[in-house]
């Protein structure tokens, strides 16, 4: 559910026309409902708890959204955060989550990362190779620290989703494979400077279907018998991320709740502390982007373009896999037509849609992409020498600009031609 909704022929997020946000800010332009963000985190959470799973750790997977207002709205609700980098770690922080909350996950992790993590003295960090186990516990023992750590794990199973952002088939770079994490786990477990304390894994994202993530907890449960039976004491166990959401009719992406009774089926006995890193199922639905149609232009075989002023740059995802979001008018007149969505960057992979039925927009008019909570706004460039589309947080009748637009002069200001070519 969300608080996208058509009130008087408007489209609204919450209270506020996307009218008036466009006319005030201009487009394109991000636009998250809080209300949308709080339902999705609170359904999450209380669909393991509802589970039998007590005190689940959630920590918000930042990657999907990193807005400081969002994760400001997260980290009220009690999540924590799952980071890939210190500027990610130092969002999360400046958001007010307890540096406790916070998980360091992410396969190169630099000496100077794990300094700045360790001195902040986030929760756990999620180790990705042996390689980077010795370099942690090095670091963590030299500056005095012992680092609470897991082992990510690659279980080898095909997440059936796309390849690009499948992350648990063998030849992923993430993790360690379960032949090799026994004997890796027992000599991390033997340094000083590291508290090997369990087992994390996180095998893709977009999942539509329970059964891959049901295997992969299957051979985790396995490999914590086979370390107990070791001598090792196992507390913690991250289940990841990866629980998909609709971006299109016929997407039937599993509810919260059957996630949470597989879950609970999967790790029945374990007696760890579970730790979860949602990002898309939390805010993926609870963005969209509203961009203006510059101008519609005729195409071959009588399908026009619909040429919009959100591009690849603002919006990568269908370029990069071929993904789908909704294309709405801000006002439907309740006509259609079939167009090709594209976006002005001078490429042909700046195309949103191809020869889809969509509501009949002109010229001037507004539209809406939907489902671009997650991994939208964050994975913008400046390519074509494009700015940065600005975020607007809307609750209730309110609305902010959480992000502001970042125009090229502002990024142009940031190069400088050296004294040789003065
Ligand atoms: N934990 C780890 C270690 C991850 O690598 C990820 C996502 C997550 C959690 C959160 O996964 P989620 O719950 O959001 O599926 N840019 C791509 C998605 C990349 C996901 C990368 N890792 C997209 O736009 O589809």
């Amino acid at each position: 559910m969300d608080h996208f909704h058509l009130i008087d022929g408007v489209m609204h997020v919450e209270n506020v026309p996307l009218t008036t946000i466009a006319d005030e800010v201009g487009s394109p332009v991000y636009v998250y409902s809080q209300a949308t963000l709080v339902r999705h985190a609170q359904v999450f959470r209380e669909a393991l708890t509802k589970a039998g799973i007590e005190n689940p750790h959630i920590a918000f997977a930042i990657k999907a959204n990193p807005n400081l207002a969002v994760l400001k709205v997260l980290a009220g609700e009690g999540y924590g955060a799952d980071v890939v980098s210190a500027g990610e770690m130092n969002r999360a922080l400046a958001a007010g989550v307890p540096a406790k909350d916070v998980v360091f996950s992410g396969v190169g992790k630099s000496a100077d990362e794990m300094v700045a993590a360790l001195k902040a003295g986030i929760g756990q960090f999620n180790i990705e190779s042996e390689e980077e186990g010795r370099e942690l516990a090095t670091i963590a023992e030299t500056l005095g620290y012992r680092a609470d750590c897991v082992l990510r794990i690659n279980p080898d199973v095909d997440a059936q989703t796309n390849a690009k952002i499948s992350t648990g088939k063998a030849e992923n770079k993430f993790g360690l494979g379960l032949h090799q994490a026994p004997a890796i786990y027992a000599r991390l477990a033997a340094l000083p400077g590291l508290n090997m304390r369990g087992v994390a894994l996180h095998i893709g994202s977009q999942l539509l279907n329970l059964e891959p993530l049901e295997t992969a907890f299957g051979k985790i449960g396995k490999l914590i018998a086979d370390l107990r039976n070791s001598g090792h004491s196992i507390t913690h166990v991250d289940l990841g991320g990866g629980l998909g959401v609709r971006y299109k009719e016929g997407d039937h992406p599993p509810h919260p709740d059957e996630y949470g009774e597989m879950v609970a089926r999967a790790t029945k006995g374990w007696n760890v502390q579970l730790m979860f890193e949602p990002g898309r199922v939390i805010c993926g639905n609870a963005g969209v982007l509203v961009t203006k149609v510059i101008r519609v232009k005729p195409g071959s075989g009588n399908v026009p373009f619909v040429i919009v002023d959100a591009a690849m740059n603002d919006l990568a995802r269908p370029a990069l896999y071929d993904a789908w979001h909704d294309f709405e008018a801000v006002e439907p007149t309740g006509e259609r037509f079939t167009a090709n969505i594209v976006g002005p960057v001078c490429e042909t992979g700046d195309t949103f849609a191809m020869a889809r039925e969509i509501d009949a927009v002109r010229q001037g008019d507004l539209a809406l992409f939907r489902t671009c909570g997650a991994y939208g706004a964050t994975m913008a460039s400046t390519y074509n020498s494009r700015g940065l589309v600005p975020e607007v947080l809307v609750s209730e009748n309110r609305y902010a600009v959480v992000a502001e637009r970042i125009v090229p002069a502002t990024i142009l200001e940031a190069e400088h031609v050296p004294d040789w070519l003065a």
